[in-house]
């Protein structure tokens, strides 16, 4: 208790950072206290989450299902919709399979704290493995947070390499004796716009027989090269590339949380 009532007096109890109330979201023209403005850091990129097509279909999805799924998904909540949902966005990435996640946060959580654990889960259903193995996770020093703590909660051993930087990837990934390595980067960086070279990322997973995931979220619906970029890597090896295609970001949807992000 002590430290949190130091914190709070450091802090003079107040919100060390206070974000702007705004009236209207950003189209990126919004509004602030009757003043237009212009946004020069909103995701709704392609302006879907304010098209009066995805807001006349959310409405007709509310006045069909309500607001909430009213049950987890894995008991009595996973309406059909759902299926569909996943199974198009599969097809949209040319992938076999996708998951929903609420928002892109929560799909670098629950999927990186899982990766090095399937097995773990597995044996609850009597699965054993015929080895042990080990993991570790190499991601680009620039990637987002959340995957930063996806990873930290697997406990899987982490390595940072320099930002787009192969050849201190190379090094890493040379000394690792994981038997399971998992290279993680943006698709589109969300700080400084630059693009991770997927091309070169896969090379490198195949000489080192790693998996490689990538964080689409500021790509999807945006980037038609990275994507095709996206596609072709996966083309050459089905089990190298999860992908966490985040739709928040583009598609921008979590107004009704279920239809958010996904990983294919
Ligand atoms: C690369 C990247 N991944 C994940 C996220 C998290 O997405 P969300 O806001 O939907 O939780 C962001 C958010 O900015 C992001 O930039």
């Amino acid at each position: 208790m002590d430290e949190f009532v130091e914190l709070a007096d450091w802090f003079g109890w107040q919100l060390p950072h206070a974000p702007v109330v705004v009236d209207s979201l950003p189209t990126p023209n919004f509004m602030v206290k009757d003043r237009p403005l212009v946004s020069f850091s909103t995701n709704n990129y392609l302006g879907i989450a304010t098209s009066s097509r995805t807001n006349a279909a959310a409405i007709a999805g509310i006045g069909k299902y309500g607001v909430g799924n009213s049950d987890s998904r894995l008991l009595g909540g996973n309406l059909p919709l759902y299926g569909e949902l996943e199974n198009k966005i599969a097809r949209f990435n040319g992938k076999t399979h996708s998951i929903l996640f609420a928002t892109g946060y929560l799909a670098n959580l629950g999927a990186l704290s899982t990766l090095p654990r399937v097995a773990q889960i597995a044996s609850a259903f009597g699965f054993k493995a015929k080895r042990d193995y080990t993991y570790a996770y190499f991601s680009d020093e620039h990637n987002h947070i959340s995957i930063r703590e996806g990873m930290r909660l697997s406990g899987a051993r982490r390595y940072s390499y320099h930002h787009l930087d192969l050849d201190h990837l190379e090094k890493l990934l040379r000394r690792s004796t994981a038997t399971s390595k998992i290279i993680v980067t943006d698709g589109v960086f969300s700080q400084d716009g630059d693009i991770a070279p997927i091309p070169d990322l896969m090379r490198l997973a195949e000489r080192w027989n790693a998996m490689v995931y990538v964080d689409d979220a500021h790509g999807t619906g945006v980037l038609a090269k990275l994507r095709s970029l996206l596609s072709t890597s996966f083309a050459v090896e089905a089990v190298t590339l999860p992908r966490a295609s985040i739709a928040s970001r583009a598609c921008r949807s979590s107004r009704r949380p279920d239809l958010c992000s996904t990983l294919t």
